[in-house]
């Protein structure tokens, strides 16, 4: 099947010949379209069989924004440890865009829902049979004069959104923790809700708690809240679904400046905090460069171990894994990933998840450009240098059509499509954006470019748009809008882009090949002042084949087997397990018994799961660290240990 996108005028088309029977099934209606109808029509009438991609559609959810639109939720919901579920109410507040619309859509996963009521008065509602993985669309009859809804429903035990950790799951092993989420589809599976990225809402929350337990959300949290199991929240600003986050837990608060600070379990408070301390610069950085962060606080939230991401730029409250936690600042660009996501994310949103890249990318983008205001010039090249690395694994590796940055998903579960695309493909091409026409004017592009759009949920088509209104017009010698599609609509990364390179990794190839060639040994090598991004470029560039005397030479002089750094002792056993050096092989075992962040352990059992020894190994490791794994991990991996 050939995937070419062209462009006409704002709308990018997914052209499809040699369909075959199941991708044709897709099509929904050929020519619709919601801008640009016209030029959009011309094409479709081509001989060319059609598939049209609908321009900010969300093929994702079942909700019905276009007819009636919520934009407000208020959440009663009591947390039950034992039962394992989310029990309460959900009131939608909604607008109708189309004065006749009779029905609300909602989308829901494994929700129980007891009634719906307006006005004390029951109205009706059907849920509808499952999809398999955007769950089942819950309608409801809507009355001529009412513009609210209460729904009483619970949560099921196996929520994809939720994770539910027992005492022993925790760091201080006394009290059980709760944490959701969202991103990308999985808001549903704990509200009732259009679960769109282009729906906005503002919220308020009351959630019931065990007395001794602490509930914080992606809203306003109150640091000095009294532990009585009852906690209020309000978001005022609108957000989209997959930023609506709760999680509860026996949480400390400690202040890292005037607005930021960390919750986490006590254990890992101070550590935390120390390793963070960096945040209150960053967004006092970040806003000179960027525009005003406007969202109030920023808070960190350190999770237990099974979170499945590095991070989620939850509002006002990022989540954050404990894996990067290293004690030397050396993990903590994932910090000014997420706090970068309250410009480009959190106030510009991406309208459907294949505008995912302008969420990613973007941020990413940004990532670096903080590393470099706050670290200097050498840390933001080598961060750079392995992003691109990154990149060019996936583009070695992916079909064609998932080198796309805006990714036609029709069909997709988002959390299965997931990879660097977006990310370093998305900062690769703003990059080049800005070597072209200079930081200054790119600076003023991007701080444009979040005011015009501050609180709206854009398509890429209107932020190609945008681009050519503003950017392309003013340095028409500078860019072309066919360099631009190409970088967004066509699979690889195109030739001539930015090459990221470091000074400071000269030194490590260098290492590296007097090392491979014999004419050094390990401790030979002059590593002493490497910092931990020399060490990952030094392991992630070695060649795929090492003998067991190579492999016992890197581990005896450095210990990598033995290192504290998760980032390092990742590269370290995939670099084990693919040349089946057993000496790591405990350590492996510990490493994917003990961490549920899917980055790190999924190209371990996938590595293990190319030989059936290693398959038993990773059956094993997977079996016994199951339970505490979050139900994306589980998801990502359990293909691997059948
Ligand atoms: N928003 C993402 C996490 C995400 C993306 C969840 C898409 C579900 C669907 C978050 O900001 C993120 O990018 N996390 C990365 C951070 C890394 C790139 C620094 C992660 O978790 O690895
Ligand atoms: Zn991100």
């Amino acid at each position: 099947m050939i995937i070419k996108y062209f462009v006409v005028g704002a709308l990018a088309l997914t052209i499809v010949s040699g369909c075959s029977d199941e991708s044709s099934s897709n099509t929904a209606g050929s020519t619709k379209v919601d801008q640009s109808a016209s030029t959009v029509a011309d094409v479709s009438k081509t001989k060319i069989e059609t598939k049209t991609i609908e321009v900010g559609k969300d093929y994702h959810s079942f909700g019905n924004p276009e007819s009636i639109e919520v934009n407000h939720l208020t959440l009663d919901l009591t947390v039950d440890f034992s039962k394992k579920v989310l029990l309460g109410t959900a009131q939608l507040d909604f607008q109708k865009i189309d004065p006749k619309a009779k029905q609300l859509v909602l989308d829901t996963r494994d929700l129980t829902i007891n009634d719906v009521t307006a006005n004390g008065q029951p109205l009706n509602f059907k849920l509808a049979k499952a999809d398999s993985f955007l769950g089942a669309a819950l309608t409801i009859d809507i009355p001529a004069n009412v513009d609210k809804v209460v729904i009483s429903y619970q949560t099921s035990p196996e929520a994809s959104g939720v994770q539910w950790l027992t005492p022993e799951q925790t760091a201080g092993k006394k009290h059980p923790f709760l944490f959701t989420q969202a991103q990308a589809i999985h808001a549903r599976s704990f509200i009732p809700l259009q679960d769109s990225p282009q729906v906005r809402m503002t919220y308020d929350a009351t959630i019931r708690t065990p007395k001794d337990l602490i509930a914080v959300m992606s809203a306003s949290n109150d640091p000095d809240t009294e532990r009585d199991g009852i906690y209020e929240f309000s978001m005022p600003q609108p957000i989209p679904s997959y930023l609506i986050a709760l999680a509860v837990g026996d949480l400390y608060f400690k202040s890292m400046g005037e607005r930021t600070g960390v919750y986490s379990e006590k254990g890992i408070l101070d550590a935390a905090a120390s390793e963070f301390s960096d945040t209150e610069s960053m967004l006092i950085a970040t806003e000179k460069a960027f525009g005003p962060y406007s969202w109030d606080r920023y808070d960190l939230l350190i999770l237990p171990p099974s979170f499945p991401f590095g991070g989620m730029e939850n509002p006002r409250l990022s989540f954050i894994t404990p894996t990067v936690i290293a004690g030397d600042k050396s993990l903590v660009s994932l910090i000014a990933h997420e706090l970068a996501h309250s410009w480009s994310g959190n106030t510009v949103t991406n309208a459907t998840w294949r505008d995912l890249w302008l969420n990613e990318g973007f941020t990413t983008y940004l990532t670096y450009r903080i590393m470099q205001m706050i670290y200097g010039d050498e840390r933001f090249e080598m961060e750079a240098v392995l992003g691109r690395q990154d990149l060019q694994a996936d583009v070695d590796s992916l079909a064609a059509s998932d080198q796309i940055m805006a990714i036609d998903l029709r069909g997709r579960d988002p959390d299965v499509v997931f990879s660097n695309i977006p990310y370093e493909k998305g900062a690769l091409f703003l990059r080049e954006l800005e070597n072209k026409v200079g930081r200054e004017n790119f600076d003023k592009f991007l701080l444009g470019y979040f005011e015009t759009f501050a609180f709206q949920s854009i398509t890429t088509e209107q932020f190609v748009n945008y681009l050519e209104q503003t950017l392309l017009k003013d340095h028409s010698t500078k860019l072309s809008k066919q360099r631009i599609q190409q970088w967004i609509f066509e699979p690889g990364i195109p030739t001539d882009a930015p090459v990221p390179e470091s000074d400071a990794f000269s030194v490590v190839d260098q290492a590296r090949n007097a090392w491979l060639s014999g004419a050094i040994r390990a401790t030979e090598i002059d590593s002493d002042k490497w910092v931990v991004h020399q060490w990952l470029y030094f392991l992630n560039n070695m060649p795929e084949k090492l003998s067991q005397e190579q492999l016992a030479d890197l581990d005896k002089a450095f210990s990598l087997t033995h290192s504290k750094n998760n980032e390092i002792a990742h590269s370290w056993l995939l670099i084990s397990v693919n040349n089946w050096y057993q000496p790591a092989f405990k350590r492996l075992h510990q490493y994917l018994t003990s961490i549920g962040r899917n980055k790190l352990v999924k190209p371990l059992y996938k590595a293990l799961s190319q030989t059936p020894e290693g398959k038993v190994m990773a059956q094993k490791a997977f079996n016994e660290a199951k339970e505490a794994y979050h139900p994306l991990t589980v998801k990502a991996n359990e293909g691997f240990v059948e």
